[in-house]
């Protein structure tokens, strides 16, 4: 039987098609630049692209990261939503700097956000928590994130009965929903190529001033 470190060690990596990129045509703000990557994963066809690995530490420094959706972008920075129960609310309060990355496979690029965590406010949450399908404001209303669970049985229960408080009172905000903003200091595009000349493009702000320069892979 093929073990699975054979298995790791068989797989391709940096199998996509990687488009053109000219680094020295970038736009000067990596907003912009992000936008343009985004629409272009959206356009070919990458798989949910709006999915990212957030990192946050908490207060011993300790990692830890996860996958959440991208809500917004723009401006001020990177949006994204949770539960303030999570763990990683947790984090962002005891030591309010995060990352971001996405990867991209079909086009082989990565994209990395660094910067500090700022908390939108409750009118922000709300509208966000109002602005989801009834099933993801049920979803987020019938769980205790991180708390010990007894059986499946008993997440389904609260789940149904979450969706039946939902649908009576169309409404309600759950008062531990929060949108966060990743406001970055860098944002780094990397281009990655089946020859391993992989293109890193790292944008750094200064102020309201990005600076951009080319970092050897
Ligand atoms: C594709 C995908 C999207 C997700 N979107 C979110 C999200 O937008 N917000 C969120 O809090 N968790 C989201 N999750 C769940 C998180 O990965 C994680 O399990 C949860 O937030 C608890 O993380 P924590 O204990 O580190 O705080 C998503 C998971 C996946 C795989």
């Amino acid at each position: 039987m093929t073990s699975v470190r054979e298995l790791l060690r068989s797989l391709p990596a940096l199998s996509g098609r990687p488009p053109r990129f000219d680094p020295a045509a970038a736009p000067h703000d990596p907003i912009d630049l992000f936008t343009q990557w985004f629409t272009a994963a959206v356009e070919a066809g990458v798989p949910e692209p709006h999915a990212a690995t957030l990192a946050t530490a908490d207060a011993a420094g300790r990692p830890s990261s996860r996958v959440l959706v991208l809500k917004d972008v723009g401006p001020d920075g990177f949006a994204f939503a949770t539960d303030a129960r999570s763990a990683k609310a947790a984090d962002l309060a005891a030591n309010p700097q995060a990352s971001l990355a996405f990867w991209w496979q079909p086009v082989v690029r990565q994209v990395r956000v660094a910067g500090a965590a700022r908390y939108l406010g409750d009118d922000a949450s709300a509208a966000d928590y109002l602005a989801r399908s009834p099933a993801s404001r049920a979803a987020a209303a019938g769980v205790r994130p991180g708390e010990p669970l007894t059986s499946v049985a008993e997440l389904h229960a609260s789940l149904a009965a979450s969706r039946e408080r939902i649908a009576a009172e169309p409404g309600y905000v759950l008062p531990s929903w929060q949108a966060w903003l990743v406001v970055p200091d860098v944002v780094e595009f990397w281009q990655g190529s089946a020859d391993r000349a992989h293109v890193r493009l790292v944008y750094r702000r200064t102020g309201d001033v990005w600076a951009r320069s080319l970092v050897w892979p």
